[in-house]
């Protein structure tokens, strides 16, 4: 009962925020991937999070001004189809439980919604499945009526209270004990396949159903490819390991990255490159905090990844210049961040529009990535020792009014702990 509490007050807000206007919000269809046999279902993430109800093919209206009220339209009860796949709510019930104020039948949506609406302004989410809803002639008679939920739903989402800290919270735990007895399990000679059952099976194991993404398990080179998800390589004895896996609690994300040697010993390159990322990544964490800005990790981390590489002498020039012509994009070709939630990289803006596109402030309640990474490949401008190293370490991190607090906190990540934990399911 606590949790649907939880939905009716974010809908109680937004209604608040809507003034004399409507809102509406549909869900996710199922994804048939052959005949009758579908995807997992996951409903849309500000469909949940306004509702909390699991079923597909169901639309939420959200009104605002003097007598605001939330309605759901959702399929009816059906004996039959509940046989086959399990419990159907059916409106009253989903109004009753999900505490909305009424629930009607799918199949009445087309009739009642433009009744409901009369001449109220309707805020829409850009991606909104609403053609089976409205004709494109209505939208035609009534397009000055529409405007774009996504500001306001964006703004609400990207601060997270207690009750979502707390899911984020546990989605790290678990993910950070995959990524834990994950290492345990390397050794040279396994398939990075085998790595990631283990991940899959620790997720399921601790209580989470859903990878919050493909689980990246990366040997060798193939570490650098930021999105390789293929995880059919054998891995070598002197390669590194990058696991970049994370799962999903209450629909709420966790997204971690550890970089290892598969034989539990760093090499001094793999050494140098790894100790060049961590100290990027733990004082890109320091910038976290309340009043500085969203790239202000970034620029710190940035700025201690090109100052090691121009010392290893793998970027040739001074700081300024390895800057102004990027040329340290060959190494180090993403961001440093991005907001965490209910999706993995999650909504909110990154730029105020108000203040000339600079970097926004960090509030009490975000949730962010700090990710940097480092990744050589064969190069005849780069010594052969650091060849194939792909380094990136990323934790999550919460905007407390202390500071931070970092979510992942229980992943190892410095060499010694690293060293000591790699293999030991092995011996
Ligand atoms: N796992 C996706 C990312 O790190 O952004
Ligand atoms: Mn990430
Ligand atoms: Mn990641």
């Amino acid at each position: 009962m606590k949790d649907y509490k939880e939905f009716k007050s974010r809908r109680d807000r937004l209604a608040f925020l809507l003034d004399d206007s409507v809102a509406i919000i549909v869900n996710s269809k199922e994804s048939i991937r052959n005949k009758d046999c579908h995807y997992p279902f996951r409903s849309d993430s500000n469909f949940h999070y306004l509702s909390g109800f699991p079923e597909p093919d169901t639309i939420v209206m959200i009104f605002g001004g003097k007598n605001p009220k939330s309605i759901i339209f959702c399929q009816p009860k059906d004996e039959i189809k509940e046989i086959w796949n399990g419990y159907v709510y059916g409106p009253k019930q989903a109004s009753k439980e999900f505490l909305f104020d009424e629930g009607y039948p799918l199949a009445d949506a087309q009739k009642l919604i433009p009744k409901f609406i009369k001449s109220k302004k309707i805020f829409l989410l850009p991606s909104s499945r609403v053609g089976h809803i409205f004709s494109p002639k209505w939208f035609e008679i009534n397009n000055k009526l529409r405007e774009d939920l996504s500001e306001i739903l964006d703004g609400m989402r990207v601060v997270k209270n207690d009750f979502e800290v707390n899911l984020m919270r546990k989605s790290a735990d678990i993910a950070a004990n995959a990524h834990i007895q994950a290492m345990k399990l390397t050794a040279p000679d396994k398939y990075e396949y085998e790595i990631e059952g283990e991940i899959l099976n620790q997720f399921f194991r601790l209580g989470s159903r859903n990878p919050a993404y493909s689980s990246i398990v990366a040997s060798g080179i193939n570490g650098c490819t930021l999105h390789y998800i293929e995880n059919d390589s054998q891995m070598k004895d002197g390669d590194l390991l990058l696991i970049d896996a994370g799962c999903e609690v209450g629909s709420y994300a966790s997204d971690i990255t550890r970089t290892f040697p598969v034989n539990g010993k760093f090499s001094s390159a793999q050494k140098e490159i790894y100790q060049l990322v961590l100290s990027a990544q733990k004082a890109a964490i320091e910038k976290v905090k309340v009043g500085l800005f969203f790239d202000d990790p970034h620029k710190e981390a940035l700025k201690i990844i090109i100052d090691g590489l121009i010392d290893l002498g793998i970027l040739i020039g001074s700081r300024d210049e390895v800057y102004e012509k990027e040329l340290y994009k060959k190494f180090f070709m993403h961001r440093t961040s991005h907001w965490l939630g209910l999706d993995v990289h999650d909504v909110g803006k990154y730029l105020s529009k108000s203040k000339n596109s600079q970097a926004v402030k960090f509030t009490e309640g975000n949730v962010l990535t700090i990710e940097p990474g480092c990744y050589i490949r064969p190069s005849d401008h780069v010594s052969k020792e650091f060849w194939g190293i792909g380094v990136r370490i990323e934790d999550d991190v919460l905007v407390t009014s202390a500071g931070h607090d970092v979510l992942s906190k229980n992943a190892p990540k410095e060499i010694k702990e690293l060293e000591e934990v790699i293999g030991t399911s092995n011996a």
